[in-house]
């Protein structure tokens, strides 16, 4: 691809994605890779610049990631961050040691606004400091370009040779300014152009695959999430009618979704195969009250239905799956306990006779994604539909699933949703949705006496989905959406918010 490209070296740290993200909202393409990425590959990918990440280490320990020192011979500048940042001192010749005075957290700041990395800014500002050990000796041909109260290098530069470190993290939205002390190094220093954008990916996208499917067929699940949906829409400007969608409808959609993605794609010049499975799907959920449970038979059975349609298209030569680059780069780590095992579209390779697998969004992130959905055409609702577990509905009804829960559910959840859009606050809220819970309660009604569900509402404000807090939605607009709910749908006489944040919540009830 004609753009330029920055190089990311992962040493470990928690905020690798988030560097990255910010890099490629400065228009500039870049890709994370292993600390150990070899000095061939390095100059193979001819990066316009390098940025080593933070990490838990020490830099001074024997086992810790180190760099091949070579890499400071390449002529290209680099950016260390954090644990990047002592490595280079380290490796340069410096010297890193654990300090008395750690600093964590929001840190005032001092800094020589004649280096690049801060130009244009104020010389004091806060940064987001996160360190046990700090650079005492410089390496020779390095001045400090910023201090706190405690840490005599929280920024370094040896300008000949175009070599840039920061202690803290400019990644973080805490630190200020932080994104242009980021874009300066890539434009002020490393000459980057701002050539990454979506209009030229699509393109770019368009062309690769034509060039790779030829006149094959491909094959692809469509949940009407963002990805599957703009991955289609990708593959169906590239190659139209050879593109077949299978949209398994398991019934437990939000009330009429299954109808809205089936419309999304109806002018499209593809194949779209929508299966109604919703009767199959709760057949086999009859009884079954455990979320695990839950979870598993829908995710294997929607594989069965996939692959029973598959079989009657016959052989495919490609299979799409909308894996996006977070999914990429997280590293996999192994042992971590599973709190939920999320089902997606996509994990269908084993079940389906095909020949190669495309990931059209695998470099993406996820408003790059939403970004080439708006560049491809898909409508604004479609591209910044709110995130849709794979189960569905199925877990957010607690305990056994029946028909009759899932209207209800569906009519509760539809007025929320449409109070929180009219007012404008589904820009902020991130994810919202009603649960339908297992638990019946005594209520009045006119005279009469109700026994009825109690519904929950929940609404959340987060930036990765790892970490939530509870949205704060007005009282005023609760009181309303309660009244409206307890009114229209039956079977609910009580309706209880969420107040609680992820950990040690969950954003799902299951
Ligand atoms: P939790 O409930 O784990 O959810 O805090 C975090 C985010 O993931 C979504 N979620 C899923 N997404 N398949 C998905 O594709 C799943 O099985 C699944 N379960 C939870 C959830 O809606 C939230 O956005």
């Amino acid at each position: 691809m004609a753009h330029q490209y920055v190089l990311i070296l992962d040493f470990g740290g928690q905020y690798n994605q988030l560097i990255a993200r910010r890099v490629r909202e400065c228009n500039v393409y870049c890709e994370v890779k292993p600390y150990k990425t070899s000095i061939e590959e390095i100059k193979k990918l001819n990066p316009t610049g390098i940025i080593f990440t933070g990490g838990p280490n020490s830099a001074y320990d024997e086992n810790a990631p180190k760099v091949d020192p070579e890499i400071f011979n390449l002529g290209i500048p680099v950016l260390g961050l954090c644990y990047g940042c002592q490595l280079m001192a380290q490796t340069l010749g410096g010297n890193v040691k654990n300090a008395d005075a750690k600093e964590f957290g929001k840190t005032e700041t001092n800094f020589n606004t004649d280096s690049l990395l801060f130009k244009g800014l104020s010389d004091k500002g806060i940064t987001w400091m996160s360190h046990n050990d700090f650079i005492d000796v410089l390496p020779e041909g390095f001045t400090s370009v910023a201090h706190t109260a405690d840490c005599p290098v929280a920024a370094m530069e040896n300008v000949e040779k175009k070599f840039y470190g920061m202690q803290y993290h400019p990644e973080v939205n805490h630190t200020e300014n932080g994104t242009i002390m980021l874009k300066n190094f890539l434009y002020e220093v490393c000459g980057c152009v701002g050539d990454w954008n979506m209009e030229n990916y699509a393109q770019t996208a368009i062309n690769d695959i034509r060039e790779k499917v030829k006149d094959g067929k491909v094959l692809l699940a469509l949940s009407g999430g963002v990805d599957s949906s703009v991955a289609a829409a990708l593959l169906s400007k590239a190659v139209g009618n050879q593109l077949t969608c299978i949209f398994v409808d398991h019934g437990l959609m939000r009330k009429n979704e299954g109808d809205e993605v089936e419309a999304a794609f109806a002018d499209w010049d593809i194949n779209f195969i929508r299966v109604n499975a919703g009767e199959q799907f709760l057949g086999k959920l009859a009884g079954v009250d455990d979320p695990e449970t839950k979870r598993k038979i829908i995710g294997e059975e929607f594989i069965r239905v996939f692959e029973a349609e598959a079989k009657k298209i016959g052989a495919v030569d490609f299979l799409v799956q909308g894996t996006i680059y977070p999914d990429v780069i997280e590293s996999g780590a192994g042992d971590a306990a599973v709190i939920k095992s999320h089902h997606n579209v996509g994990g269908l390779p084993d079940y389906v006779d095909f020949k190669e697998i495309i990931e059209p969004l695998r470099l993406l992130f996820k408003d790059e994604v939403r970004q080439l959905g708006i560049e491809l055409g898909l409508s604004e609702k479609l591209v910044w539909r709110q995130p849709f577990p794979g189960p569905g509905l199925a877990i957010r009804i607690i305990g056994e699933i029946t028909q009759e829960k899932i209207d209800i559910l569906q009519d509760a959840d539809y007025i929320f949703r449409e109070e929180i859009a009219l007012t404008g606050l589904d820009k902020d809220i991130h994810q919202y949705f009603a649960v339908l819970t297992s638990m019946r309660s005594v209520g009045v009604m006119g005279d009469g006496r109700t026994y009825d569900y109690t519904l929950a509402l929940r609404g959340v404000t987060t930036t990765d989905f790892m970490t939530a807090d509870f949205a704060r939605i007005p009282y005023d607009l609760l009181a309303k959406i309660s009244s409206r709910i307890v009114n229209e749908v039956k079977c609910i006489n009580r309706i209880v918010y969420d107040v609680t944040t992820k950990p040690p919540s969950t954003i799902e009830w299951e």
